[in-house]
């Protein structure tokens, strides 16, 4: 049986962990290909909120395994803390021995070159992501394997400190001695060993033997490290053919794509957003979508719906069609705008350009509606809101094959 994946087709906290949640319910294997613990992806059951970094969005459903893929990287404190709010997760819950450890050293890289970078900073979260892809790239990372064998892993540790040493004292970086780096080691891997396997194996058994299988993308599209807006981007291939690398399944192995969009648009870090609101409308968004970072707690830009980059991510990922989060956040809003083609040297264009820098935003205005909010049939969306949601469709080139209205699973129009 064939794969199916969800990816966001934005900047990212487009409302996947609600769409993984809410699908895992039906699927046997939930599966992270790439990314880290910079990922933040939110569910609410019975209004409990759950805030999920590493861990699959499919652990909430008893049934399903989760796996995490050789592409993502491995924070292992990160994980262990994260592991720590599910009962015991043993046979629910496998990391991939090729995944690479994302170390305490790497944060610090992350924090000290984003502070040297003064305006130009990328707005990383500081957790670690591009200096633990830089060195898998470099072929001088550790593998979330290596850490079966401490003493080994200890001494290349300890050997890759030296190597830099020049480059951790430029940055005022401590690494640790070898006494503290041992007992770090040794507690990651007696709290990680019993789910450290060979994750390629499970996922190929499982799509072999007719498993529904679900893949979860982290980040968005437009973070992408090839097709997003370079150098505002973060470090893995957050597009859906970066799920085949990240757990060593082909292209044929993948079935259904669904891309994960909110109504509007956010985006948190520094980079180009045409489509960004800096004025009340802006704030409003924020306000009514609770727009601050999972992970890191930092208010999120907010805008309009981009169709001319959601056309492009949708094509970029061949999503078979929208979920299309958050329609409620524009309840009250008298007029709602649309951005349907970009400026660039004096020229409208409908495509997106390789840099997003210096285009502005050509808008289309939509008359807005009262409340959606909880609203679960098509039937009983406002008149207006269904004649958004259809241009949304045209625009994107792109079905809309669900529509969410509140952050709870049950609060959700299929179509
Ligand atoms: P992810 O990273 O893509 O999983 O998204 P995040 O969890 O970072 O951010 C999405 C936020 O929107 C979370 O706080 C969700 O609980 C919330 N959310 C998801 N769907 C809806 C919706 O339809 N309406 C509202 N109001 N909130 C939603
Ligand atoms: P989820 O999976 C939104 C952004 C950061 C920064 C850029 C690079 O919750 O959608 P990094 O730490 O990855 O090197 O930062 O990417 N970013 C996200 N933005 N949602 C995320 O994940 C993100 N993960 C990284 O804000 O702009
Ligand atoms: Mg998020």
């Amino acid at each position: 049986m064939k794969a199916d994946l969800i990816v966001g087709v934005q900047w990212g906290d487009e409302g996947k962990g609600k769409i993984v949640d809410m699908l895992a319910q039906k699927y046997d294997m939930v599966c992270r290909s790439q990314g880290g613990h910079n990922a933040g992806h939110t569910i609410w059951v019975d209004g409990v909120r759950y805030a999920l970094h590493l861990i699959p969005s499919g652990v909430l459903n008893p049934e399903a395994i989760n796996i995490i893929g050789n592409g993502v990287v491995l924070s292992p404190e990160s994980i262990i803390k994260e592991m720590e709010q599910f009962e015991n997760l043993e046979g629910k819950l496998y990391i991939s021995d090729k995944a690479h450890l994302n170390l305490p050293h790497h944060a610090l890289i992350d924090q000290a070159k984003e502070r040297l970078k003064g305006d130009k900073a990328i707005g990383t979260t500081g957790k670690g992501i591009g200096p633990a892809y830089s060195d898998k790239i470099n072929r001088v990372g550790f593998r979330v394997g290596e850490l079966l064998d401490t003493v080994k892993l200890q001494n290349s540790i300890l050997d890759y400190f030296e190597q830099n040493r020049a480059i951790f004292d430029v940055l005022e970086i401590d690494t640790p001695s070898a006494d503290e780096l041992v007992n770090l080691l040794n507690d990651y891997k007696t709290k990680l060993a019993p789910f450290i396997t060979n994750t390629t194996n499970m996922v190929w058994d499982a799509l072999d033997n007719n498993k529904k299988v679900l893949l979860e993308g982290a980040q968005g599209t437009l973070l992408d490290i090839d097709h997003g807006t370079y150098p505002y981007v973060t470090s893995s291939s957050t597009v859906s053919a970066g799920a085949c690398t990240g757990l060593g399944i082909n292209p044929k192995d993948i079935g259904k794509v669904t891309g994960i969009v909110k109504a509007y648009c956010t985006r948190v870090g520094n980079g180009p957003f045409p489509s960004e609101d800096l004025g009340e409308d802006g704030e409003r968004l924020g306000k009514q979508g609770h727009e601050f970072g999972t992970t890191t707690g930092r208010a999120r830009r907010c805008g309009w719906f981009d169709a001319v980059a959601c056309r492009y991510s949708s094509r970029l990922n061949g999503c078979d069609d929208l979920s299309l989060m958050k329609l409620d956040v524009l309840d009250g809003f008298d007029e709602i705008k649309v951005c349907v083609a970009y400026i660039l040297d004096g020229k409208e264009i409908d495509y997106m350009p390789s840099d997003l820098e210096s285009v502005t935003p050509v808008y289309k205005s939509f008359k807005g509606w009262e409340k959606t909010e909880g609203i679960r049939n098509w039937d009983e969306l406002p008149e207006t809101a269904k004649i958004y949601v259809k241009a949304l469709e045209t625009l994107t080139k792109t079905k809309i094959g669900m529509i969410s209205t509140s952050p709870e699973r049950k609060d959700t129009i299929l179509l």
